[in-house]
């Protein structure tokens, strides 16, 4: 199939014409033209490198009321998504090679974005043994990255043998950085809000004691670590500490804390409840910095669907987490490309070339240049659009950003030359 792109600003840049063909970019140039071609005009669009989540709940198996692999790669593919990495907290847990190959073959046959298992570190998340790490990264699924998201891997004697295993297999372990003896019936962010409003507060030192064992473990063990959602001025802080020092770390920031603070717990709306919380506005200042100047390398959206009795309840009742894939661009344009802080290219960097690098992925976060793979999107950043729930491809409705106008559309998305996207709709 052959594809002609015409008048695409890759990267910003002035437009060009992109000629997709078996897969990849055959060409970029001025005015081409071919002969059975399917034209799409990118005229006033901006050609971007496929996106790259390291951190997507997709949950299924086991909670397919709240999203699966189709309708999660549907939505990731509306996001401008072309690879996401699919969180071992499932039913069964993705702790076995069995699991991992049976979501890499789900991701297979929804077709609309690569869906690369993450590995769980401990046996059912439950942070007593180690899964069974090589044969997860032997499997047909090439797990390089393990989890135990959503939990934290506690034991500082278990996380030193996990960075150990992951070294020679040359993963990574992603952690959620949370010491659970300080965070015990937590609701919202520590601080003067949480007082008020009567919740139980989330510590910002219960992520960085964490952070600051695991940088220091990770060097010590000579391994890499990647730290899932920072959340804190002081996260950033401590990484960039950590990152002059030589150690091999990497972090993500998630849109809802590039965005969104602690004020909106006022609401006792459940959609608003997340782990790590919401923080302050110094907090969301400071990740946006560090997204910047490279401290931290990713956006990740941690797109945590809900099914509704699970999220729409009391405060205190209603799981943690919102949906991010649809909407993870659109954030970033607002808080980094319309702020100045990231052009383009940076864009490409902290969302596509940096987490494939991370993931060890292959075909991912390269260049729109002839000879790569075909893995890009078109986003058109005049457009603004109020977000509707009720519209979005995600089995959930959990979006923290409901009823707000944020810039940029997703007009297309190729993944390996075949559109999942076009005119803003998935093909498929
Ligand atoms: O808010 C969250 N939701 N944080 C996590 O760490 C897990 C996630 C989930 O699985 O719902
Ligand atoms: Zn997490």
């Amino acid at each position: 199939m052959t594809t002609l792109i015409k008048g695409a600003r890759v990267l910003g840049g002035e437009p060009a014409d992109l000629l997709l063909e078996d897969g990849r970019i055959a060409a970029v140039g001025r005015r081409l033209s071919v002969t059975g071609a399917d034209v799409v005009d990118a005229d006033g669009l901006v050609a971007l490198p496929g996106l790259v989540d390291l951190h997507t709940h997709l949950r299924e198996p086991g909670r397919e009321d709240a999203e699966t692999v189709e309708t999660g790669s549907r939505a990731a593919a509306l996001g401008g998504y072309t690879a996401v990495h699919a969180m071992a907290n499932t039913d069964p847990v993705a702790d076995t090679a069995g699991v991992v190959e049976q979501v890499w073959r789900l991701g297979r046959q929804a077709g609309l974005v690569d869906v690369v298992p993450v590995g769980a570190v401990t046996v059912g998340l439950r942070g007593e043994r180690l899964a069974e790490l090589g044969a997860m990264a032997d499997s047909a699924a090439r797990v390089r990255v393990f989890s135990d998201d959503g939990h934290c891997v506690a034991d500082p004697a278990l996380m030193r043998r996990a960075l150990e295993y992951v070294k020679a297999l040359d993963g990574v372990v992603a952690q959620h950085a949370e010491e659970p003896r300080l965070t015990v019936g937590a609701q919202m962010n520590e601080g003067d809000r949480s007082a008020r409003l009567g919740l139980t507060g989330w510590p910002a030192a219960a992520e960085e004691a964490v952070i600051a064992r695991d940088v220091l473990l990770a060097q010590h063990v000579g391994a890499r670590l990647h730290v899932c959602h920072v959340s804190t001025a002081g996260s950033v802080e401590i990484l960039r500490w950590a990152k002059s020092r030589g150690v091999q770390v990497t972090a993500e920031v998630t849109p809802h804390h590039l965005l969104l603070t602690e004020a909106l717990a006022e609401s006792y709306d459940p959609v608003f409840k997340v782990n790590p919380p919401l923080r302050t506005d110094e907090d969301v200042q400071a990740l946006r910095q560090g997204l910047a100047d490279g401290t931290v390398d990713a956006v990740a959206t941690d797109h945590a669907p809900h099914a509704v009795e699970d999220k729409e309840s009391e405060w205190a009742q209603a799981r943690p987490g919102m949906l991010g894939l649809e909407q993870a661009l659109p954030v970033v344009v607002e808080a980094l490309v319309e702020t100045g802080l990231l052009d383009w290219a940076g864009v490409a960097d902290r969302m596509s070339v940096r987490p494939a690098a991370i993931g060890r992925l292959d075909g991912h976060g390269r260049p729109v240049a002839p000879g790569e793979p075909a893995n890009l999107l078109l986003l058109d950043p005049a457009a603004r659009a109020a977000v509707d729930p009720a519209a979005l491809a995600s089995r959930s409705r959990n979006s923290p950003y409901a009823g707000r106008e944020l810039p940029g559309r997703v007009v297309a998305t190729f993944l390996r030359g075949e559109a999942t996207v076009l005119d803003g709709k998935a093909v498929r």
